[in-house]
């Protein structure tokens, strides 16, 4: 399958907000957006976005992960970004309609339907820097994914950084392209310069996420990892991870831990990334002021694997859907 995020169906959805309403939706061919070059967006980068997917099943109808806390968050990061926020049956119909639309492209377990919806400011006003967009474009793209394992769910590397920041306090909670381009030259250099696969950003110390997942530790009998706040993106499978680790017995621990405890933890606990594109994706060492520090020593704990599982199960329906998060389309 072509990598992940290039291939997209034929159709998308989109609606436009102007005059103080939103007009109504279409499913339209995938075709380029004509957009005045005084967009806000272009300039002053009024965006939002989500992400999540859709799973087909043996009963030939899509079940989409987590549909209405998406739209939750992506209004949630429309109203930080001073946007029109969309009404929830807006943009919960524009992707069950879309969805539906594609259902015959979505390709079966472990592969799905990534869904991404954007909203920009299209005002065009180039002097509008202190005001908000009068003028939006609210549009959902689908496109089909493969399995994120496929060549093998190697543990990751990631560097860890202690005075870097992906985001700033107020807006790390929302999903705005800026916080991609913040992370974006760091991760690079530390790509290049340690071959690791993620920054894992610490900024004062206090461990926070990667550029696009949550970190979690996780032990025979516990979950850490850090509580809600503004500075990082509240992820739907950081919070799936937990309900499903209580659900299994595990004790959820939402605190704050800095990275001398982090290099303590991973002694003995085991370490994972959480997101849509990965599920939970194991952590197998750390760098640290130019040292590598293998997660339990090199040796891979049960854990990870078997929350993941658990995840997955829901996801691909071998296992009810005994939280409701699944929402049907087809
Ligand atoms: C910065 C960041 N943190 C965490 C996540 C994980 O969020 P979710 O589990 O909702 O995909 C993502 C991915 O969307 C992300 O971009």
């Amino acid at each position: 399958m072509a990598q992940f995020g290039t291939v997209f169906c034929e159709h998308y959805a989109i609606a436009r907000y102007a005059d103080g309403a939103w007009q109504p939706p279409t499913l339209t061919p995938l075709t380029p957006l004509a957009l005045h070059p005084a967009a806000h967006v272009l300039h002053y980068a009024s965006t939002c976005f989500e992400g999540f997917k859709a799973y087909r099943w043996d009963d030939g109808k899509a079940h989409i992960f987590r549909l209405y806390d998406h739209v939750a968050r992506m209004q949630k990061s429309a109203a930080s970004m001073c946007l029109p926020i969309p009404e929830t049956d807006l943009l919960a119909d524009m992707v069950i309609d879309l969805v539906a639309e594609e259902l015959d492209d979505i390709p079966a377990p472990p592969s799905s339907l990534y869904l991404r919806p954007t909203l920009i400011g299209t005002m065009p006003n180039i002097g509008a820097a202190a005001s908000p967009s009068n003028e939006a474009t609210l549009f959902v793209l689908a496109s089909p994914v493969g399995d994120y394992f496929a060549g093998g769910g190697r543990p990751l590397k990631l560097l860890v950084e202690d005075t870097l920041a992906r985001s700033t306090e107020q807006l790390g909670s929302t999903k705005t392209g800026g916080n991609y381009a913040a992370a974006l030259g760091p991760t690079l250099e530390a790509k290049e310069k340690y071959g690791v696969n993620q920054i894992l950003f610490c900024p004062h110390g206090d461990v926070q996420e990667t550029g696009a997942a949550n970190f979690l530790l996780i032990s025979d009998e516990e979950v850490i990892t850090k509580p809600l706040d503004t500075t990082f993106l509240h992820g739907m499978t950081r919070d799936s991870i937990l309900k499903l680790a209580a659900d299994h017995g595990y004790r959820v621990n939402e605190r704050n831990f800095t990275v001398d405890e982090l290099l303590d933890f991973v002694a003995t606990y085991e370490a994972a990334l959480s997101g849509t594109a990965a599920g939970l994706t194991p952590v197998g060492s750390l760098i640290y002021q130019d040292k590598e520090i293998k997660v339990r020593g090199g040796s891979a704990g049960p854990n990870t694997e078997r929350l993941r599982k658990a995840l997955q199960d829901i996801q691909y329906g071998i296992v009810p859907d005994v939280h409701d998060w699944l929402t049907e389309a087809g």
